[in-house]
């Protein structure tokens, strides 16, 4: 076996450099190379992630063989979702998310969900077969006879693949996979990276379906190289708003469907619970409205939800006043705060302008714009909007209210849960045989929005 070398490796980016140096000449990362060893250069015939499907034969898309393959759904509907539809045989998942917020007992359940249907093979570096047998038996799983595995080394684990021959395994965590042929210590990026191409390449020669548990730095990505994240077909992240019982799962980057799809669930004493109708979370239903808090209708990944936005607006005691946003862009607050000034009069130079999305949502559409400026303005005025109102739409430079996509589906979900009116983008009105049970009021121009409630 060749020996291996040793070079300064980024920890950000994975890329080597002979000699140290402050900043990574490739990310622009400071201090963030570390010694490491570098694995022996790959023979030829070693390629990338789709190694063993090149013979070098050039082909016509045409003559490809393209019958999609089935995928097999979980029993978690919301996971399927994510998912873009299932499981999809091959494919490489990585899911990130906080210690303790319930990524083992997620993978469990989707196990235990597909075991019959599919063989499954759960391995585990983090925690004794004991515990997980313990946290099986709380869950009330159907099945208990799960194949379970304690292995840390990915030589081990391919060597029992490949005897196994499982369609869905759950390698919990990929930081605890260590190969042999380096010696750095597992969860180092060199170890990373190498059992992540190992593993990768296993799963497209044997088609079988691999989920990765990704530990998440303090700042929230999945520890390691942002390679990983290229190297695999789907990337989720598994978040909580604080002190909340309820889970986001969301699809960062997603070969096989849309990204930034969500899905809801609630932990309880026997798991997680599905919530299928996500939308009531993110509504605070006050008694009696309230002035600086407004209900919009928001798109994540597939879905429309209802969330409120609500904003603050409080004389500023300092010179400088402040903008401080919670799921909302900072940027485009100060935008759209000088918009209000320029196209409706309205100046908040002299207040702080706090915003805030209900239920620790993140909003990253421009849907968001007018309802945030009306929860401003509201705020600003001690003026409550009514509770029976929804608002939604992008606020240009000109003062002008341009669309959004897909506004009928936006007013159909905030009919079916009671609203009664919606102001929205001249160009969003529905068509007259649409069906929906909803007065629309159009707007075109800023100053005409903030007149209609
Ligand atoms: P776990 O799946 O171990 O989290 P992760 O793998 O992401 O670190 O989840 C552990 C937490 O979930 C723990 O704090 C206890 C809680 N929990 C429940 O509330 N109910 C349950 O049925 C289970 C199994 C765990
Ligand atoms: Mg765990």
């Amino acid at each position: 076996m060749a020996k291996n070398k040793t070079a300064y490796i980024c920890q950000e980016c994975g890329s080597q450099s002979p000699k140290w140096v402050g900043q990574c000449p490739d990310c622009g990362a400071w201090n963030s190379l570390v010694e490491g060893q570098v694995p022996p250069a790959p023979r030829s015939g070693r390629g990338g992630g789709m190694a063993g499907l090149a013979d070098g034969r050039v082909q016509r898309l045409s003559e490809v063989a393209a019958e999609d393959a089935p995928r097999v759904a979980t029993e978690l509907a919301e996971m399927d979702r994510v998912l873009g539809g299932g499981l999809v045989p091959g494919a490489v998942i990585l899911i990130g998310g906080d210690p303790g917020i319930g990524k083992s007992t997620l993978l469990l359940q989707v196990l235990a969900g597909v075991e019959g249907r599919l063989k499954t093979l759960y391995i585990t570096g983090e925690e004794s077969l004991t515990q997980v047998h313990l946290r099986a038996r709380r869950l009330g799983l159907p099945r208990l006879d799960l194949p379970v595995l304690a292995e840390t080394s990915v030589e081990q684990v391919l060597a029992v693949l490949a005897r196994e021959k499982p369609g869905l395994v759950v390698l919990d965590s990929i930081q605890t996979l260590y190969t042999d042929s380096l010696d750095s210590a597992p969860g180092s990026v060199s170890q990373l990276r190498e059992t992540t191409a190992q593993v990768v390449r296993y799963a497209k020669q044997s088609g079988c379906t691999i989920i990765l548990v990704g530990h998440v730095t303090k700042e929230g990505a999945i520890a390691g190289p942002r390679v990983l994240e290229h190297m695999v077909d789907t990337v989720l992240y598994f978040e909580q708003d604080v002190g909340s019982r309820y889970r986001i799962i969301r699809a960062i980057k997603n070969r096989f469907g849309a990204v930034n799809e969500l899905g809801v669930f609630a932990m309880t004493d026997v798991g997680l619970k599905e919530v299928s109708n996500p939308s009531a979370l993110f509504l605070s239903r006050h008694e009696q409205p309230v002035a600086g808090s407004v209900i919009t209708v928001t798109r994540q990944g597939s879905r429309p939800l209802l969330v409120e936005v609500q904003a603050l607006v409080d004389a500023s005691a300092a010179g400088n006043p402040r903008r401080v946003t919670l799921g909302l862009e900072g940027n485009r607050l100060h935008m759209l705060l000088a918009v209000l000034h320029r196209h409706a009069g309205i100046a908040l130079g002299d207040q702080d302008v706090f915003a805030n999305v209900v239920g620790g949502m993140k909003i990253s559409e421009t849907a968001a714009d007018l309802p945030l400026l009306v929860a401003a303005l509201s705020s600003f005025r001690g003026q409550a909007v009514p509770n029976d109102l929804v608002i939604f739409g992008e606020v240009g430079l000109a003062g002008e209210i341009r669309p959004v996509p897909n506004g009928e589906e936006r007013l159909l979900e905030a009919a079916k849960h009671g609203f009664k009116r919606a102001i929205v983008p001249e160009a969003n009105r529905p068509r007259k045989a649409s069906g929906i049970e909803l007065e629309v009021l159009p707007a075109m121009r800023l100053e005409q929005a903030l007149s209609l409630w």
